[in-house]
């Protein structure tokens, strides 16, 4: 990962001569107090500059200019936030972000966190500038926009390579709350960028046993983690997990990351991951175009820790167990066939008609496994399940199946508010008997293509009994997503924000 940018915050002062200096306005050129403080004699030059430019302080446009005349700054960047009364706390993010992308990759930037206010005063410009929140939204913006997946380049020119830490002062009238602020929001931060990092890693170096190793990062911010090796699996008659691995030279791991910070004995939270680190289809194998991206099929799992790593390391008041199987999916002499049948740790038997459609399998026995141990109040599950969720939903919706209205409604606000989306999508008896099998309790595809991501939440549904359950088929947005303001790498972290704002809206005491 490329390294982190400092974020400090301090009261707004006259800028520093060498930095850029970035403040923002609205789509009606104003600036607020603290901005045009900053500015001093320079705001003529940029009320010129923008006339010049046909720059109207539209949201996400922005005006530089190199050298002003009545700055000491290098570079003044200002960036339009559009119309200030419709900015909510996610718009602040993508400012962030927006901000992060225009500033330069060497040198030290002070950001004023300042805008007009929404409603007019008398003199129609009253301004309350930017509240310690949105100020800390920005930072959050900036951190996760930084973000490069770059050290497996070794050949980078010199003007290509980073110039060193880069340093951003948030500048901000009320320091100490904005900073209070954007702890929480360096946690999720952290979180989300642990997920892209996992979720971006070549499949020869993240395998299984490699992935388990990393969650062990966790301890540090005060999670207990457990993992599973193979003979603690067999104990558990995880055998639908284990016929995934089974064509596989590398070892399947369950790992289970404990998070207590609610009240001592209230059941806890759980999320559950596909953690398939390389999916090849096994015998049912994948076409050649594109298989490379299947290094990503783990990034239901990299999401679950970048969850614990976040609610961990902010403290959250909730007791949560994160959940993760992980297999390596492959064609061997050893490998599992169609045809065969397996036996779940539920004591359900499965056929397996296709060996691709092997998240649900590895699943089956993950929410089995966690709803007898941890007898959670909810779990919700993160998978890149299937293709067909894709062509449903695209890459701006996760597909949300449940058995939960209220879960269901926690989380279609949880995404509106955070901006990443989730789409319910039905269940019901129909889809139910699709999976029913000739010579087991159940088989592993609905045989047609009818359906077929619903046909998979069906068969995830058949292990989750009464409890609470929300599954979320993540293959169009937890890899190759679109690239936006706040992420420019392939893993997107998707997920993590999403999740963590379920449990800070609805689960903390
Ligand atoms: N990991 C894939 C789903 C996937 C596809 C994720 C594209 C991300 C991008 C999953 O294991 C799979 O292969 N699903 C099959 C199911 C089918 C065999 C019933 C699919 O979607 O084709
Ligand atoms: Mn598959
Ligand atoms: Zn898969």
């Amino acid at each position: 990962m490329a390294e982190a940018p400092r974020i400090s915050f301090s009261p707004v002062t006259a800028p520093k001569p060498g930095r850029t200096l970035v403040v923002f306005c609205d789509d009606g050129l104003k600036f607020g107090r603290g901005a045009t403080g900053a500015l001093g004699p320079a705001a003529t030059l940029v009320t010129r500059a923008a006339k010049a430019e046909q720059f109207t302080g539209k949201s996400g446009s922005v005006l530089q200019l190199i050298m002003p005349d009545g700055l000491t700054v290098d570079r003044l960047l200002v960036l339009g936030a559009g119309t200030v009364a419709d900015l909510k706390s996610e718009d602040f993010v993508k400012l962030g972000g927006a901000v992060m992308g225009k500033l330069p990759k060497a040198g030290d930037a002070t950001v004023v966190a300042d805008l007009p206010a929404a409603g007019k005063g008398k003199d129609g410009v009253k301004d309350t500038g930017m509240n310690a929140e949105q100020a800390a939204d920005l930072a959050l913006g900036m951190l996760l926009r930084a973000y490069a997946f770059d050290q497996y380049k070794t050949k980078r020119k010199p003007d290509e390579k980073p110039a060193g830490k880069r340093s951003v002062t948030i500048a901000t009238g009320d320091v100490a709350a904005a900073r209070k602020a954007f702890a929480p929001r360096e946690a999720i931060a952290r979180g989300v960028l642990m997920a892209r990092d996992l979720v971006n890693e070549p499949p020869n170096v993240l395998f299984p046993e490699e992935f388990a190793r990393r969650t062990l990062a966790l301890k540090k911010a005060g999670c207990t983690v457990e993992v599973l090796n193979m003979a603690a699996l067999k104990k558990l008659g995880m055998g639908a997990l284990l016929g995934v691995g089974q064509g596989s030279a590398r070892e399947s791991r369950v790992v289970v990351m404990r998070w207590d910070g609610g009240k001592k004995g209230e059941a806890p939270l759980a999320f559950i991951g596909k953690g398939v680190c390389f999916d090849t289809g096994g015998i049912s194998i994948k076409p050649a175009a594109g298989m490379e991206d299947m290094k990503g099929d783990m990034a239901g799992a990299a999401c679950v820790v970048g969850l614990m790593q976040a609610l961990s390391s902010r403290k959250a008041k909730v007791n949560a167990v994160g959940v993760i199987g992980l297999v390596e999916n492959m064609p061997d002499g050893n490998a599992q066939r169609p045809g065969d049948i397996v036996k779940s740790m539920s004591g359900q038997t499965i056929e397996i008609i296709n060996t691709d459609a092997e998240g649900r399998l590895v699943l089956a026995d993950v929410l089995w496994y966690t709803k007898e141990k941890y007898k959670p109040q909810f779990m919700v599950n993160l998978a890149t399940l299937t293709g067909a969720i894709i062509v449903a939903l695209g890459h701006e919706y996760a597909g949300l199946f449940s058995n939960n209205d209220e879960l269901s409604e926690r989380l279609t606000a949880s995404g509106e508010a955070t901006g990443e989306l989730v789409w319910r999508m039905p269940l019901s008896a129909a889809f139910d008997k699709m999976i029913d099998s000739k010579f087991a309790d159940m088989k592993n595809t609905g045989g047609s293509r009818a359906g077929g991501s619903i046909t998979a939440a069906q068969f995830l549904q058949r292990f989750v009994d009464k409890t609470p359950w929300a599954h979320l088929d993540i293959a169009g947005t937890g890899m190759d997503s679109r690239q936006n303001e706040i992420n420019k790498s392939w893993a997107s972290g998707w997920g993590v924000r999403l999740l963590d704002r379920l449990v800070a809206d609805f689960y903390e005491r």
